[in-house]
């Protein structure tokens, strides 16, 4: 099977697009390596692949040259639409890509022939979406856009895409459930993620393009965004910094690790969805993806002091715009339909981040 990645030099992408080719598939993960956190950490996780810059750029080396100190960012520059080879596995392949530019995409898909889509390319982040909206239009209005014609011309046979538990917005009936109605996102990245269920809604209509979106629900684990809880409580702690704690602390989270997050990714991407069991008899479902274990806040703050045995100085803050409450994964649908089980409990994905967080591996330290 020839799988497109894209994000492949995210933290879910990268694990993706790696297993993916180690099960044996023809992954070829794109990505535009955006500074809207460190690139360091992107390359960290490219080079982690046996993705090396192609020859003649920059240093030969897609290793960080430079950790970040918190000032300026260093790192080798990888060229537009160049492709490198893995040196770990001969089926996987990188060329540093943008979903909305609609020459080279399309190109693309043309050229290479894909089986299956993977879209998780977009711009990440709740509170970000405040700040800079516009980024959340090109990525993933855009960019989704260019990557739905670019799978009707090319009959793509199944496009997975990452959607997110932020759809839920103002829901309060918990646990969230696929069938709840979404109509109250509180951020324009909710909005825009919301935006692609429908759209792939209309594609699978009007194109009979398969898709399945998939609710992510707050991923941590090894190689996570810096942007994210996890990384920053990790973070202010272990350097005697005091960590901020919204809604002072009153919130809960479905925290899935990225372990359990990719396996089912995989089970989603090898089930194409069947128009005769799909509402309207129209190929294309969303799922659930979380661990169903809701915790609150101030839990997830301990188990992270427990790992690293420090004791965190707490900077108690109101709700921050965009936030939500509460998320709480139903994920009865894709247990029963693709066979998901979630397997790593809070504690024990904690000291797996952890552990990885004081490596050699983390660039960011
Ligand atoms: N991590 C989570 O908890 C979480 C929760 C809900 C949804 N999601 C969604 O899952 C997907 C992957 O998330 P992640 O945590 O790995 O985020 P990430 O930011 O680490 O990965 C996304 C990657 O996409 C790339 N990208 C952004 N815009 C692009 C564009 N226009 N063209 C090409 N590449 C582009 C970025 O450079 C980045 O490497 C995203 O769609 C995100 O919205 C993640």
């Amino acid at each position: 099977m020839k799988i497109l990645v894209t994000g492949a030099a995210g933290f879910i992408g990268s694990k993706l697009a790696w297993l993916l080719a180690r099960r044996g598939d023809d992954v070829i993960g794109i990505d535009n390596i955006n500074t809207y956190y460190d690139p360091n950490l992107k390359y960290a996780r490219l080079a982690e692949m046996g993705i090396r810059l192609p020859e003649g750029c920059s240093t030969g080396s897609a290793v960080p040259e430079t950790g970040n100190d918190g000032s300026a960012v260093t790192f080798p520059e990888m060229p537009f639409g160049v492709k490198a080879q893995s040196v770990k596995l001969p089926n996987l392949q990188f060329i540093r890509m943008d979903i909305a530019d609609r020459e080279a995409l399309p190109k693309l898909f043309e050229e290479e022939r894909f089986d299956k889509v993977m879209n998780l390319a977009a711009q990440a982040g709740v509170r970000y979406s405040i700040k800079n909206p516009f980024a959340y239009i090109e990525s993933n209005i855009i960019g989704f856009m260019n990557i739905l014609e670019c799978c009707r011309y090319n009959h793509i046979k199944h496009l997975v895409y990452a959607s997110s538990s932020s759809v839920y917005g103002m829901n309060t009936k918990v646990p969230f459930s696929e069938d709840d109605t979404v109509i109250s996102p509180v951020s324009i990245y909710a909005a825009t993620k919301k935006s692609n269920e429908l759209m792939a809604h209309a594609y699978a209509k009007l194109y009979d393009l398969h898709s399945t979106g998939l609710r992510f629900f707050t991923v941590y684990g090894p190689w996570g965004r810096p942007d994210m809880a996890p990384m920053l409580f990790a973070d202010a702690i272990s350097k005697g910094k005091a960590i901020n704690v919204f809604n002072n602390g009153d919130l809960i989270r479905d925290f899935t690790f990225i372990d359990d997050i990719v396996n089912g990714t995989i089970q989603v991407i090898d089930k194409i969805p069947v128009a005769g069991e799909c509402p309207n008899n129209v190929p294309t479902k969303v799922y659930n993806i979380g661990c169903s274990n809701p915790v609150k806040l101030m839990d997830f703050i301990s188990e992270i002091e427990q790992a690293l045995g420090i004791k965190a100085e707490k900077n108690y803050l109101p709700m921050q715009q965009g936030d939500v409450y509460q998320t709480n994964a139903d994920t009865a649908k894709l247990e029963n339909e693709v066979g998901y089980h979630p397997q790593v409990q809070l504690r024990e994905g904690i000291v797996k981040f952890i552990n990885w967080y004081k490596s050699e591996k983390n660039p960011l330290t």
